[in-house]
């Protein structure tokens, strides 16, 4: 009997041990096979599933993507396709939050310009750039989920106040004694605010010139969450002008940054390379959630982690057995 066909997508971060264990269920193939293909293994960059990418596919009925954001997916799409789609929600959150949490203090201590004044001779010329104490400032978190609660949990130890807005209170917030707030009041109350928001229509450009007004002069500003949620222009324009203090960026728009781009011209912005979630360690588990979500799809079982479980009520209601 033929085994059914998964592809991996050219250039998505991938483990050994997660395609070994795709290859005990399913014939694995280059995504250049994705045509005979059950089952699409991707990351949160690649490929871009649109109804162009799926007509080139016609016969997938699961698509497992070895990240948490999937904003390049048109889930809506393959819902109406009756493709089950599933994330890795769950494998990242404690890298993430470490991340976050070493942009916030490195932004507020200034570590990204410290290390250009030792890189450009200064050190023997005065003081270096001074930063803030973490202890009794407030971190204004947008977009509190796990990440989120990791992420206050270790800003706690450090003895941070915590404000956060969602659209609903979260059921953890006295866990880390964190007060909702509006994104207005948030914009206006935190010493540094942090986005962990994902791209939605709705997040996308959500901080442009207005919202940066609003800060603090004094406040900083980091984004773990995806550079789009951020009009990059107004983003150059409170730096440069020194409307806010600083900025420390896993993420930016576009990504990858262009070495001539005018934000890294700015000594006060740290710009790291998309790595939240970077570690051997975090990876792997990304990749072989991904791998168990294709291994129970191509099986006939629900995914783990699906995201669009309309497409079983769907399949439930036709009868059919797609999914
Ligand atoms: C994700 O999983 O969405 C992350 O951004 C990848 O690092």
């Amino acid at each position: 009997m033929s085994r059914p066909v998964v592809a991996f997508a050219k250039g998505a971060w991938q483990y050994p041990s997660a395609r070994a264990l795709v290859g005990e269920h399913a014939e694995v193939v280059e995504e250049d096979r994705v045509a005979e293909a059950a089952g699409l293994y991707c990351d949160s960059n690649k490929p871009r599933v649109d109804a162009a990418y799926l007509d080139q596919a016609p016969l997938l009925r699961i698509i497992a993507s070895a990240s948490v954001g999937y904003d390049n997916i048109d889930v809506a799409e393959c819902t109406r396709r009756g493709i089950a789609f599933s994330n890795s929600r769950g494998s990242l959150t404690q890298a993430v939050a470490d991340v976050a949490y070493l942009l916030v203090l490195s932004v507020f201590r200034h570590f990204g310009e410290g290390a250009g004044w030792v890189r450009d001779g200064k050190w023997p010329s005065g003081d270096a750039p001074y930063g803030d104490d973490l202890e009794g400032s407030t971190l204004g978190i947008v977009g509190m989920g796990a990440i989120g609660l990791a992420l206050a949990k270790r800003a706690r130890a450090s003895g941070m106040r915590i404000v956060y807005c969602n659209r609903h209170h979260t059921p953890n917030e006295t866990e880390v004694d964190a007060r909702h707030l509006t994104f207005e009041a948030l914009l206006r109350t935190a010493d540094c605010v942090i986005v962990l928001t994902p791209l939605t229509d709705e997040t996308r450009g959500m901080f442009g010139r207005e919202q940066f007004a609003l800060m603090k002069p004094s406040a900083y500003f980091v984004n773990v969450a995806r550079g789009k949620v951020v009009q990059t222009e107004a983003l150059f324009e409170a730096l440069a002008g020194r409307q806010i203090a600083g900025a420390a960026l896993d993420v930016t728009d576009p990504e990858p940054l262009p070495p001539e781009h005018p934000l890294l011209s700015l000594p006060n912005a740290l710009i790291v390379p998309h790595i939240g979630s970077a570690t051997h360690q975090t990876r792997e588990r990304m990749s072989l959630y991904a791998a168990r979500n294709l291994i129970a799809g191509i099986q006939g079982k629900p995914l783990p982690q699906i995201v669009n479980s309309a497409v079983y009520e769907s399949a439930a209601r036709s009868g059919s057995s797609r999914v």
